[in-house]
């Protein structure tokens, strides 16, 4: 049974609707579960409307549902074995599935007599350049976010790649591109046209790699919300070379607001896009470019345990609490919020600060407290709160690190220098949670660890916030 062009027509404007629904849904904690609800409703009538629609003769059918079947069981396997802390390393991959796709489909097009076959000259040529910057995005999203997968994961160390001249080098792929390009389109040879497509993706495919391997630990926020951008405008390319509308807007709505977010995360990081594009963003002379290992001492530290620290916030009216990449490596989530609880029982005002680089991906810490059940409205962002630290009597800071780094103030030579942080120092007292003296993400040195209203507290986050709350309750 296929369904008529009207019929499709309607199914894809309804399912372009819940989508901007969805993305409406999604930029708030409260309404996202209805957002995620509306994705997928979605996702599943835009599938429906295409393989019963026009384009999908019955004889397609077995080999769509063979191939439906084969990524729904990797699909469901790799979301039941990934852990929270490999979402974004996931997310990356994934990124990287949707340029190869769009590098496939230029492809298919490209080497399918039948696809031109019908077509007017003037809609020849559109087509052409639709295939060639279709592969181009396709083949920049998926090598640059395979990289992205392996920097994330920690299989590609941090420090940035800096060759010499790799302005000139990115400006000499941009040139060879935009001419085989020319060729490409111009020049009626198919042999000429087999050698621009091939030589494209390979400067293509270099360009993805050296510019994110340029890119330093701590702009790797940018780079996930640009490529997820990329991977948008990579399947809007393959929406105009299937001549699929709801592909063409989906891609749209998914590589504009990855814009906003590129955008979003560079004011949150005081970084100029463009700046952080080009690559190795200063980091030339980071402990990041030296590799990113542990902090060099710059004083004394003064460790506290967890009795300790228990009676420190017993102590204390105003509590502000941090938490970073290593609560959630720690899953130490629902213990910050037994902990949470115990003190607002006890008359304690305690609220959460959130940096919006804090985790592995935007949004991390959001939602790992919502999964904890954090009432939405002690969840406050960096903006929000930091003018609150000298108020307050304890910053907890559990397993974050660049975020409160008082040197992307006051250290004009550091490679985290113009970041906003969240200002835990100015609070009467800071706890900082985390198992050694290491750096975080940026390789930075933390001097906040060496501040005389700072105390630190060593270990596994969990385990340590599970002693605070035995000595609470005690
Ligand atoms: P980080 O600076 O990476 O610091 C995390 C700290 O957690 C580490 O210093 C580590 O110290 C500690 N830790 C790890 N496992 C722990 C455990 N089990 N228990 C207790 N502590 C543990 O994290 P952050 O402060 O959240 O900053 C995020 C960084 O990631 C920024 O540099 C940001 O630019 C970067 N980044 C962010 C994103 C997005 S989109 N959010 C994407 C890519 C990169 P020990 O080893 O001593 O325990």
């Amino acid at each position: 049974m296929t369904i008529g062009t009207s019929l499709a027509t309607v199914a894809y404007l309804g399912a372009t609707i819940l989508f901007i629904l969805c993305l409406g849904g999604l930029s708030n904690q409260e309404t996202s579960r209805r957002g995620n609800a509306y994705g997928i409703v979605g996702m599943a009538i835009a599938v429906l409307a295409t393989v019963f629609g026009t384009q999908v003769t019955p004889a397609g059918w077995p080999w769509i549902g063979g191939a439906m079947a084969v990524g729904a069981v990797i699909g469901l396997y790799a979301a039941r074995i990934v852990q929270m802390t490999q979402m974004p390393e996931l997310v990356a991959l994934m990124h990287s599935l949707v340029g190869l796709a769009a590098v496939l489909v230029g492809y298919a097009n490209f080497v399918d007599p039948a696809v031109a076959a019908t077509m007017t000259p003037a809609e020849k040529g559109i087509h052409e350049i639709e295939m060639y910057v279709g592969v181009l995005i396709g083949a920049i999203t998926f090598s640059g976010s395979l990289i992205a997968f392996g920097k994330l994961s920690g299989k590609i160390g941090g420090k940035p790649m800096l060759l010499p001249g790799r302005h000139w080098i990115n400006l000499a792929g941009l040139v060879i591109v935009i001419v085989f390009g020319w060729r490409f389109v111009a020049v009626h040879d198919a042999g000429a046209a087999t050698t621009a497509m091939i030589v494209m993706t390979i400067v293509a495919l270099l360009f993805g790699i050296h510019m994110v391997m340029a890119i330093g630990g701590a702009d790797m926020p940018v780079v996930v919300s640009m490529l997820n951008s990329y991977s948008g405008w990579a399947a809007a390319a393959t929406g105009f070379m299937l001549s699929n509308d709801l592909l063409i807007v989906v891609g749209a709505l998914v590589g504009s607001s990855g814009a906003i977010l590129s955008y979003i995360m560079c004011t949150a990081m005081n970084r100029r896009f463009l700046a952080v594009i080009a690559g190795g963003f200063g980091t030339d002379s980071s402990a990041a470019a030296k590799g990113g290992t542990a902090a060099a001492p710059a004083g004394e530290v003064h460790p506290i345990t967890a009795p300790e620290t228990a009676e420190l916030l017993k102590e204390a009216k105003d509590v502000i609490i941090v938490p970073g990449y290593g609560m959630a490596v720690a899953q130490a989530q629902h213990t910050v919020y037994e902990i949470t609880k115990a003190l607002r029982e006890g008359g304690t005002k305690v609220r959460f600060a959130i940096h919006p680089v804090a985790g592995r991906m935007p949004g991390h810490m959001n939602v790992l407290l919502a999964e904890a059940k954090v009432p939405y409205d002690i969840v406050f962002e960096m903006d929000e709160i930091n003018p609150d630290f000298p108020a307050a009597d304890v910053a907890m800071v559990i397993g974050a690190n660049d975020i409160v780094n008082p040197a992307a103030q006051d250290d004009p030579t550091s490679p985290i220098a113009g970041m906003p942080v969240l200002e835990v120092w100015k609070a009467k007292h800071s706890i900082v949670m985390k198992r050694s003296m290491a750096s975080g993400y940026a390789g930075v040195d933390n001097p906040l660890f060496y501040k005389d209203n700072n105390r630190m507290l060593f270990g596994d986050a969990k385990k340590m916030l599970d002693e605070v709350l035995a000595a609470l309750k005690a």
